[in-house]
């Protein structure tokens, strides 16, 4: 295959896309769509060649997340489509913990990244051998995981959770003390809602660790904005929101709120993505890039398409700890007992 494959503008496409390019014209300027759609068109018609489904995170790009994936989400979202998908390939538009996520809810499916060195600051703070550790020195306390943690780690767990259900998966264990790893900021918003002591470990998102409440302060008094903010911002600025909560709860607080104006304290195409479902609000959008999310391209999806690279493997030994881990965590967003 040839590595310097480029697609190439036609007329057509501009009639092919009118009703893309018409509902997300907001976000993406007229002026970078005759970029995009050789792309986006490329892709669409790989993926049917293929049989593939385009899974992306709701932290994506806007022309990929409107452009060319079949299912959007948060991390949760996408672990749910994973495991229920019956697509013979998987691409996982998101960063690496959630391409191994899909694999080991869908084993027998092929899982593509499209950059494998898409990582992330929290799944890289904590190791296997610093989970036995913690239940080394917390004997008997369950270990409740973030999915934002390698297979390995998820395979030390109890079950994992993600920021749209870590409360109650956190009770769901029914322990007086829970070790919950690794974001620290996560962690702290889960104890103010539980009387479950937590053991925290010291990780951090790299990108929602910058934020202040000085600038959330600052926000809300310059543009008169409501401010919500993901679990993973510090705790003084999580004090400052009007609604703390993962990407899909951000959209259904939208939906119940219907703000005038709101500053999304989070990665910069949220909002970029949620706009054109509201068009009556105006958003404020720190444009705080996760690098590890940006590595994804519509370039680098066409190739890992093409070429049907960066294939995901977890070894079985590690994918069976790690699948029960995440199977309490779908039992309990089914209201069963794990
Ligand atoms: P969600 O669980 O809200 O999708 O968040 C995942 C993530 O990586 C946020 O930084
Ligand atoms: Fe990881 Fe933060 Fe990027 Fe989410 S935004 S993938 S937590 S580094």
């Amino acid at each position: 295959m040839n590595a310097a494959f480029r697609p190439r503008w036609r007329p057509e496409l501009e009639d092919r896309y009118a009703d893309l390019t018409a509902r997300v014209g907001d976000t993406v300027p007229c002026l970078e769509w005759p970029l995009h759609l050789p792309w986006i068109d490329a892709i669409r018609e790989l993926k049917r060649e293929r049989g593939a489904v385009i899974m992306a995170h709701s932290y994506q790009s806007p022309e990929i997340f409107h452009g060319v994936a079949d299912v959007t989400g948060d991390s949760l979202a996408l672990a749910q489509a994973a495991a229920d998908c019956d697509a013979e390939i998987i691409v996982l538009c998101g960063v690496h913990f959630m391409a191994e996520t899909a694999k080991i809810l869908a084993p027998t499916r092929t899982v593509l990244i499209p950059d494998p060195d898409a990582g992330c600051s929290l799944a890289a703070s904590i190791t296997a051998d610093d989970v036995r550790a913690l239940r080394a020195r917390h004997p008997g306390a369950p270990v409740v995981s973030y999915v934002n943690t390698s297979a390995a780690v998820k395979a030390e767990s109890d079950a994992c959770c993600t920021s749209a259900n870590a409360v109650q998966v956190v009770e769901a264990m029914g322990a007086d003390k829970v070790i919950f790893l690794p974001d620290a900021f996560l962690g702290h918003h889960v104890a103010a809602q539980t009387g479950v002591e937590l053991v925290l470990w010291d990780g951090r998102c790299e990108v929602h660790e910058q934020f202040t409440a000085q600038q959330a302060r600052h926000t809300r008094e310059t543009f008169d904005a409501r401010l919500v903010a993901h679990p993973e911002c510090p705790p003084e600025v999580q004090r400052e929101a009007d609604f703390v909560g993962s990407t899909t709860a951000m959209g259904a607080w939208l939906e119940r709120e219907r703000p005038r104006r709101v500053a999304l304290i989070t990665e910069c195409s949220m909002a970029d993505n949620l706009r054109h479902r509201f068009p009556d609000v105006e958003f404020i959008k720190p444009c705080n890039l996760c690098p590890h999310m940006k590595r994804i391209t519509l370039p680098n999806i066409h190739a890992c398409l093409r070429e049907l690279r960066h294939v995901v493997e977890v070894p079985e030994q590690v994918a069976a700890g790690a699948r029960a881990a995440l199977a309490r965590m779908l039992a309990v967003g089914r209201g069963e007992r794990p």
